[in-house]
Parts: C-alpha cells; structure tokens; sequence
C-alpha cells in the first residue's frame, strides 16, 4: 500500500497543466458506444478511471490504440456484448453511462450498481425515469442494473433532481432514438457540455447543452471519423486556486477555461485572495490570512461540492469562523475528522460544518476519504507543520493525473513511499 510524506509548511509558487477532465473523459468514452466507427480522443487525463472504462469498453468490443498515456483512437463498429463485467462496473460511479449508450446502441443493457466516493445515498432514480420516459423497462436486482427496449422512441423528460449523471444518461439514451427529446432542469456542468460537443462532433443533433433545457433530435447513426480533445478539469483547475491561497502561495493555473471556474474566483476575492485571468490561464496568489466566509454547494455555476473539501483546509486556517453547507451530498464531511487530527477545530453537523480558524496546522497520519477528501489532504499536509503521511491513494488516483508530481514542480516537499 502507498503512502504519500509531506513535510511542510511550504509556500507554493510556479506553474501547474491542467488536465482533461475526468467527469467528462468517464462521459465521453461510453459514449463512443454509439458511434458506429472509429474516433480518436486527445486530453484523456492519466487516471485509473479512464484506464478502467477502456479495459471495459473492450470487453464488449471496443478496439482501442493508445497513442500516449493522453491518447486514443477507439473503433466501436464491432459492439456484440450488452453485459458489462459487474465487477468493474461496481468499481466507480461512471460506469452507468454504459446503460445509456448500450441502450441507444443496441437497445439492451447490463451493468454493476455503480460504486464511486462514499458520499451517502447515491440514487439512480432520475437515470431510470429518463429511459422509462424514452420506452425502456429498467429492472434493478441482485447487484445489477439491466434496460432493454425495441425502439426508443423520443419524449419530453423533467428532472426531479437537478443530476449531472442522468442529464448525460438521458442524453446518451436519445441521440439514436426516434424524433425528438427535451430534458428540463437538466444539470450544466461544463463536462456536460463536453460531452454534447463530443457527440455532435461524431454527428449527433444536441442543443442547449449548458443551459436547463437540452434538446436532442434522434439521428439514424454516429459516423465518428473524428478527433476530440477533451475539456480542461474545472476541479483540478479549482483545486489548484485553492492550495495556492492556503498555501499563501503564487500559482500560474494553465490550460483551464477560466470561466468554468468564476464561483471558485469569486469566493478566493471574497476571503482576501488574488485572481488574474489570462484567457486560457489563471493566475492565483494569497499574501496573508485568509478571510472567513460560508459557502453552499449548489450545482453549475454555483460553487462545486467537487472543490468543498479543498476551501475546507482554507477555512480550517482562516481567521475567524467559517461555514460550509453541503446542499448535494449527505455524507461529504468525512476528512473533517482527519483535518482535526491535523490540529483544526471543525464540528459537522448534518449537512454543515462549523469551522473554526486555528492559525496553524500540525503534520499527522491521515486517510483519504474519498477523491476530493484525497486532494485536500495533501493540502493540508504542504500547509502543516511538520511531516504527514496520507494513506488510501486509490482514491486520488482515481481522478487527479500525476498529482505528487505537479505539487512538487511548485516547491512541494512530497513522496510517493511503497510501504511494504
Ligand atoms: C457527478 O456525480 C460527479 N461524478 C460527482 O463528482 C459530483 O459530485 C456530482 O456530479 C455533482 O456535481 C461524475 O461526474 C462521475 P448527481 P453524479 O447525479 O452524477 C441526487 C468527483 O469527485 N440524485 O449530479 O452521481 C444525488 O443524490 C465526483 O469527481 C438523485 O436524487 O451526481 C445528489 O444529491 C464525486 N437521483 C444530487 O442528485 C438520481 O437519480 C446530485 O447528484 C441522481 C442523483
């Protein structure tokens, strides 16, 4: 089992690569189950994730290149199997977009009840009114989710739930189906976009993509023949601003899309940060204490629960109390505890969490809770006093490319350590 040693305090400054996103790479390579050709997808981020969705992709007929660690070319003309192997399915939360494009591409599908962060009740209840809205039956039982449907024939869809994953699901499931679908109080993530963008690049009919209402004409087929390169992580973008002001640090932010990331801008000058935007980069410096503030997480554009964790360790610093309410998930404050081993003084209660500025943070042993929790951990650990050890790497490897490597490039006293 790895571990990563962290000696700090350390002030970060230099320049960062942002990479693709994972949210919309776990999006796009199902996706490329409805084309009926070859594609080639450039910006995929180095993560297992990716890595996983390609070894599945495969097992139900993907042919796949890897031009680089960045780089596909994918054929998906010869798809015969519908059952996904539940036991990677199981693995991660993504692997339902399989349903709905095995749905639109063959009308039947089977996958493991998705896994992913342990973040309280993750439903799919959204993702099955979607395909029963477009004709599927959708039967959950014994660990597995299968649909199948003659024809899916178009409808007019309203989400419950604003629901990143069944806005894309439902995508997925209409851009073959007959006439046309509206997905009303659809989610606009940017991944979300990236992944429509993908699909009417393979020669899908998708409009209002990023807005509340998305209206998708069915096509007979998705030729590909094309090369898309995926979205910058608006996260890792984020995560970075954000160890940048806890580190009261100086951080060029490059290859993001700034605009993706105005919620995070507008919380780092509220608490005493500084953002400067270059177009395709960000820069992000912090020259004392920062501020207290209260955050709620909201879906896009407001601000992300993927970056709650990260403004955690700000506030756990900051000067004064802080409050953060969790408006998405039921269980998102896990690595609070783990932040109090490190010496803060945050109390979570339901929903929110109280917390109370300490003027420093000490190193200590501690576990990753889930990605987000993972990365914030590591922040915490550059920001502290001392040596950390942070244990249960899987899940940061799951979603953050090279991570030790990029904070180490910016002064980072950080390793990567095999325990056994
Ligand atoms: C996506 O998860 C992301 N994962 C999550 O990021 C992210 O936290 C989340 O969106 C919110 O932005 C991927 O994109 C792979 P949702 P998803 O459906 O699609 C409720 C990370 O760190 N809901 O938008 O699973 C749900 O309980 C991960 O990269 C229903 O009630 O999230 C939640 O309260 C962690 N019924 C809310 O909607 C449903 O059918 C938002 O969930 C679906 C969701």
């Amino acid at each position: 089992m790895d571990k990563l040693v962290i000696q700090g305090p350390t002030k970060l400054k230099g320049e960062v690569v942002i990479s693709g996103a994972k949210n919309a790479a776990v999006a796009i390579l199902p996706a490329t189950l409805l084309i009926n050709g070859v594609c080639r997808i450039e910006n995929l981020p180095n993560i297992s994730d990716v890595r996983t969705y390609c070894k599945i992709l495969e097992t139900l007929g993907a042919k796949i290149k890897w031009f680089s660690d960045n780089e596909i070319e994918i054929d998906t003309r010869d798809i015969g199997c519908t059952q996904a192997p539940l036991d990677m399915t199981s693995k991660f939360r993504a692997s339902y977009y399989i349903l709905g494009s095995l749905l639109g591409r063959c009308g039947a599908a089977e996958v493991g009840i998705p896994g992913g962060c342990n973040l309280g009740a993750r439903p799919i209840d959204q993702h099955i009114k979607a395909f029963e809205a477009l004709g599927a039956k959708v039967d959950v039982s014994q660990g597995k989710i299968s649909a199948k449907v003659k024809k899916l024939l178009g409808n007019s869809i309203y989400m419950d739930v604003v629901s990143v994953g069944a806005t894309i699901n439902a995508i997925l499931a209409s851009v073959l189906a007959e006439g046309t679908t509206t997905i009303d109080n659809a989610a606009k993530e940017p991944h979300i976009v990236d992944v429509a963008n993908f699909l009417n690049t393979m020669g899908a009919d998708i409009r209002g993509a990023g807005t509340d209402l998305i209206k998708i004409n069915g096509v007979k087929e998705l030729r590909g023949n094309c090369t898309y390169s995926v979205v910058p992580d608006q996260i890792e973008a984020g995560t970075f601003m954000l160890a940048a002001i806890a580190s009261r640090g100086d951080i060029l932010i490059k290859n993001c899309i700034p605009e993706h990331l105005d919620c995070i801008t507008a919380k780092i000058l509220e608490i005493g940060g500084n953002v400067e935007d270059y177009g395709d980069s960000i820069r992000v410096t912090m020259n004392k204490r920062p501020n207290k503030a209260t955050v709620k997480t909201l879906p896009y554009p407001g601000y992300p629960t993927d970056l709650q964790p990260q403004i955690g360790v700000v506030f756990s610093i900051a000067d004064g109390t802080s409050i953060i309410n969790e408006s998405i998930w039921e269980s998102r404050f896990q690595y609070t505890a783990e932040l109090n081993k490190m010496g803060a003084k945050i109390t979570p209660q339901g929903k929110t969490a109280i917390f109370e500025g300490v003027k420093e943070l000490t190193g200590a042993p501690v576990y990753a809770t889930d990605l987000r929790a993972g990365a914030a951990l590591i922040i915490a650990g550059i920001i502290a006093d001392g040596e950390t050890q942070l244990y249960n790497l899987e899940h940061i490897d799951r979603g953050y490319e090279n991570i030790e490597e990029k904070f180490r490039n910016l002064g980072a006293k950080i390793q990567r350590v095999s325990e056994n």
